[in-house]
């Protein structure tokens, strides 16, 4: 399926203004691992990116929504950081391989189909040098996937015809058993499932994996 931006202009941003809380302490590992270049992939208005840049990292960024681009660039000026943000899809990165220590990419990556995973999963091994390091997000199947009401395109991707930022977007959803294929040319030193985590001020009830992973 073709990949679809966020619509920022109609999402409410407060909530996408603050790092969060497990963004913190993976920085502080990739910084006591003296890691350098990290790319905030699919950067969103920009949060993690100002918080890695003001933290030390050189970061580089991208997503496929303009405004989010820009946003992400005006805050880093205005804070007085230097980094580099384009425009580019999560299935096609905008960066040479071996150009990153680390892959932040939060609440990013699932939103593709099948097909679409797999080359986002092989973007994170080009651009990552070896015992480069990623921390990403991905939908979990609970036990309401089979009966969820949105349009679903193939076994695993669901997609909301609902009006908001998100309309028309699809989620890739993964199993514990999914998620250790998707990532094993990587090696897995931390894979979480997230029963309930705050977003938007409120308790999401939709299941998420954390990963922590190294390029061997
Ligand atoms: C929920 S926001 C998260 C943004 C940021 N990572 C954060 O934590 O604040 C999801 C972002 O992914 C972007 N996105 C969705 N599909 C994408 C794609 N195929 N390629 C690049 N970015 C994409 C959206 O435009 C949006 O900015």
């Amino acid at each position: 399926m073709e990949s679809k931006a966020w619509n920022w202009s109609i999402a409410d941003k407060t909530p996408w203004r603050e790092p969060s809380k497990e963004v913190v302490g993976i920085a502080y590992r990739w910084k006591s691992k003296g890691f350098k270049e990290v790319i905030d992939y699919g950067c969103g208005l920009g949060r993690h990116s100002l918080f890695l840049s003001q933290m030390g990292f050189h970061v580089k960024g991208f997503d496929l929504s303009p405004e989010a681009v820009e946003e992400t660039k005006k805050s880093m000026k205005e804070a007085g950081q230097v980094g580099e943000f384009k425009l580019g899809d999560i299935k096609k990165a905008p960066f040479e391989d071996g150009c990153a220590d680390a892959i932040l990419s939060f609440h990013v990556i699932s939103h593709t189909d099948s097909k679409g995973i797999s080359e986002v999963v092989n973007e994170l091994h080009r651009l990552l040098v070896p015992g480069g390091e990623f921390f990403v997000d991905l939908c979990a199947k609970g036990e309401g996937f089979a009966t969820d009401p949105r349009r679903r395109i193939d076994e695993n991707t669901l997609v909301s015809d609902e009006p908001g930022p998100e309309q028309g977007i699809p989620h890739f959803y993964a199993s514990k058993e999914q998620m250790k294929d998707l990532f094993r040319d990587f090696e897995i030193l931390n894979l979480e499932r997230v029963r309930a985590y705050v977003l938007d001020g409120k308790i999401s009830s939709r299941d998420h994996f954390y990963l922590l992973g190294r390029k061997k």
